[in-house]
């Protein structure tokens, strides 16, 4: 969702961006009376462009979206937007040859045309700056795709990638210097991260629900600017790697719902821009490091549903400054009542005196809480101990008798061997 948003408001940058540049020149191109190619014009038609009765198709909103520089003798098509087309539009091999030498934003958004099946003509392929596919095409060739080579901005989202072969997202981006905004998210990717970035402007990378495994390799500091990274969902283990504290531009990190393991690296720390952090829903272990509490960017944090024990060691007041914060899920996770309160800390038991979980059922937990809240005003710590107090007797109670029945069977075992003699 974030991601489309995010998306949508890059076109719309854009769009905006070759509005303006068309803008001032289009005033003079009309006093000429410059009008949209004739063969782009087919094109569009070919494309699914509605006859409109001005003849004026640059502009247009609609299904067929087109934005037109101010050539002379005729204005050509700079930036194009399919939304929402029927299932019998196809993107044909000569529409885009008569689009090609000045398109420079394609975009598709839920537009399942039968995809392109040639490779991209030339001109498309070198001018091309922004491609976007959206739910649409069907499915995509990774080939065709991997020839856009002067891309800055590339999205694939619910649209898978042709082959499925494991180096198919090295193949899409091999070529691909000039890219600072990359996503191909749910494109049923799989294979490995690569171990090589060739593109160094790059400042969005959203790899997020797809099959890529296997660790984060070092190399992922060749992403020197980044500052978005999202490979959420996907299936990657390993650490998460110490050197992810020199991408020092980062603000948005979500590993979130892959199988990393291993603990929370210290050089998190080092990241002064860093809002989001998402780890959720991996085997993430150890502490929670106390050093989160004093990154004063930090908006949300999400640690549910790891491995994580201890003590929270946060205060009210660094919870109380975030968005969001999520650590349910880690059953030797606990906090610390004379510092949270339950409201806070959603869904982490709190602690025993001496530091950890009070195992009982969160329904026991939460009555004995709010039974408890009347003696909280006194103070919080006899609180907790008059909650605790009921259970190790109960213990205590179940172990004597146990041991008696032990003690019996023993007796009775001797008495019967006596017996026996
Ligand atoms: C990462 O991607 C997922 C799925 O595409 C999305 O739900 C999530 O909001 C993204 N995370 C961030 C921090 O943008
Ligand atoms: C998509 O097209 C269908 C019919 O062609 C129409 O009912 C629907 O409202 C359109 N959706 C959007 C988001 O334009
Ligand atoms: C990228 O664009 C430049 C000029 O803008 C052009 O010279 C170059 O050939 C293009 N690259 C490719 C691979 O087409
Ligand atoms: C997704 O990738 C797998 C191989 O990894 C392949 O078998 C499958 O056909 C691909 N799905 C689509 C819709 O292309
Ligand atoms: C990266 O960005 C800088 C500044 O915008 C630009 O000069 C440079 O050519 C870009 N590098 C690539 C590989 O696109
Ligand atoms: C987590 O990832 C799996 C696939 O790896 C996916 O099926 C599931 O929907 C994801 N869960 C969330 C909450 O994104
Ligand atoms: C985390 O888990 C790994 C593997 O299970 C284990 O070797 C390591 O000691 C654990 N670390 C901590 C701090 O508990
Ligand atoms: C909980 O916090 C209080 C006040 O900071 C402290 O005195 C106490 O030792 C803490 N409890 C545990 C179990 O560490």
């Amino acid at each position: 969702m974030g991601m489309a948003t995010t998306t949508t408001l890059a076109a719309s940058r854009l769009l905006l961006f070759v509005r303006l540049v068309v803008a001032v020149p289009f005033a003079v191109g009309l006093a000429g009376g410059s009008q949209l190619d004739p063969q782009q014009l087919l094109a569009l038609r070919a494309l699914g462009l509605a006859a409109h009765p001005s003849g004026e198709p640059c502009e247009a909103g609609g299904a067929v979206a087109a934005s037109c520089d101010a050539g002379v003798p005729f204005r050509r098509v700079t930036s194009l937007a399919l939304t929402n087309c029927s299932d019998t539009t196809s993107v044909s091999a000569a529409a885009l040859e008569a689009l090609a030498p000045s398109l420079r934003t394609l975009a598709f958004l839920d537009c399942p045309a039968a995809p392109p099946r040639l490779l991209p003509p030339e001109q498309l392929a070198a001018g091309l700056w922004y491609f976007s596919c959206t739910a649409s095409l069907r499915r995509l060739s990774t080939v065709w795709l991997s020839r856009l080579a002067n891309l800055t901005d590339l999205t694939v989202t619910d649209t898978p990638l042709a082959t499925g072969s494991p180096s198919e997202l090295a193949v899409v981006i091999s070529h691909m210097d000039h890219l600072t905004r990359l996503t191909l998210s749910n494109a049923n990717l799989s294979g490995f991260l690569p171990h090589h970035w060739h593109c160094p402007n790059l400042t969005r990378l959203d790899l997020s629900r797809n099959r890529i495994a296997g660790s984060i390799p070092d190399t992922i500091t060749l992403l020197a600017g980044i500052t978005h990274l999202n490979l959420s969902s996907n299936a990657l283990t390993g650490h998460i790697p110490a050197y992810i504290g020199d991408l020092i531009s980062l603000t948005a990190v979500d590993l979130s719902n892959n199988s990393l393991s291993g603990g929370i690296p210290e050089t998190v720390s080092t990241l002064p821009e860093l809002e989001v952090l998402n780890l959720g829903s991996n085997r993430l272990n150890g502490s929670i490091p106390p050093f989160l509490s004093e990154m004063m960017g930090l908006k949300e944090l999400n640690l549910e549903n790891n491995d994580f024990d201890g003590m929270l060691p946060f205060s009210a007041r660094f919870l109380s400054r975030l968005r969001v914060f999520r650590a349910a899920g880690n059953s030797k996770l606990c906090y610390n009542r004379s510092v949270l309160a339950e409201e806070v800390a959603v869904g982490v038991a709190p602690c025993d005196k001496y530091g950890f979980p009070v195992t009982a059922p969160p329904a026991a937990t939460a009555q004995s809480e709010k039974g408890t809240a009347d003696h909280d005003d006194d103070g919080d710590a006899d609180g907790g101990d008059d909650a605790r107090g009921g259970r190790p007797s109960a213990v205590v109670l179940g172990l004597g008798i146990g041991l008696s029945c032990l003690a019996f069977v023993v007796i009775l075992l001797v008495c019967l061997c006596k017996v026996c003699r």
